[in-house]
């Protein structure tokens, strides 16, 4: 696990653009997994900006997002398709046979979630998978106590998370309260994991996720597991980590055929 604490969101957001670009480049048939929330809207403003500014071409990328709203058609103000739209896909030339986001309509839920996980798997696999943190330390939308083994399915959000997510919707009463997420078992399986964390409200969690035991109460602690896990931190969400200056010098050290 590689932990880099950069100044500020927007420095971490462009160390994770850097990262995304570089592979797309290396990789232009690149599978993408994407994740919606605060946290990476900076990073997709900046891969939107490397698009339009530097030519960074999506034209060969497959894209793969970890979750959506069940009952919500992609229409939706509140959808993750209208999020990613919005944010990144209406922007950069993804093509639209591209493009995948777990259907919220679908009226046979594990089937389809069977069938995504195939898509995935004919696609080659996730190179790369952009995650965000719940409070609760939720990856995808894999709760506490989800399996670490769980694959693509509903789950039903906690109240915590009701309440995060409530405001899209103009409250919780609103809201809807089941998703279909990746599972962790899925998320290991990407070939590169990149944790974003921002602000003071993460520090706690991201603290468990790191240096606390790896336990389904915590389901980002299921990165310890991953051979190539990457937390790109700000400073205020790197606070709770006993071991800062120690990933602070490795970062700092980084010899050159490490770098990506
Ligand atoms: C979103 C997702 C969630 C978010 C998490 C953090 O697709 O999978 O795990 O990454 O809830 O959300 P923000 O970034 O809004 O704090």
């Amino acid at each position: 696990m590689e932990v880099i604490i950069a100044k500020n969101s927007a420095e971490g957001s462009s160390i994770a653009a850097r990262l995304v670009a570089n592979l797309v480049r290396r990789k232009p048939n690149a599978v993408l997994g994407l994740a919606t929330g605060a946290t990476p809207l900076l990073l997709y403003q900046e891969l939107v900006r490397l698009h339009r500014e530097e030519g960074l071409d999506f034209g060969g990328v497959t894209t793969f997002n970890l979750d959506e709203y069940v009952g919500l058609p992609p229409s939706h103000s509140g959808s993750y398709y209208s999020y990613m739209k919005k944010n990144l896909l209406d922007h950069i030339n993804v093509p639209p046979q591209g493009i995948n986001v777990p259907d919220g309509l679908t009226a046979d839920i594990p089937k389809f979630c069977g069938e995504y996980e195939a898509r995935i798997k004919k696609a080659g696999g996730i190179d790369l998978q952009v995650l965000g943190i719940g409070a609760d330390g939720h990856i995808g939308f894999n709760e506490p106590t989800s399996s670490l083994a769980s694959r693509t399915r509903i789950k039903t959000l906690t109240v915590e998370t009701l309440r995060d997510n409530g405001a899209d919707f103009g409250g919780v009463a609103n809201a809807p309260h089941h998703v279909i997420t990746m599972g962790i078992g899925t998320i290991l399986e990407s070939r590169v994991c990149l944790l974003m964390a921002f602000g003071e409200k993460k520090a706690g969690v991201v603290a468990l996720a790191v240096e606390g035991p790896l336990t389904s109460m915590v389901p980002a602690s299921a990165l310890q597991l991953h051979p190539s896990a990457k937390f790109i931190l700000d400073e205020a969400a790197a606070a709770g980590l006993e071991k800062r200056s120690y990933y602070n010098y490795v970062y700092e050290h980084k010899p050159s055929w490490q770098c990506e």
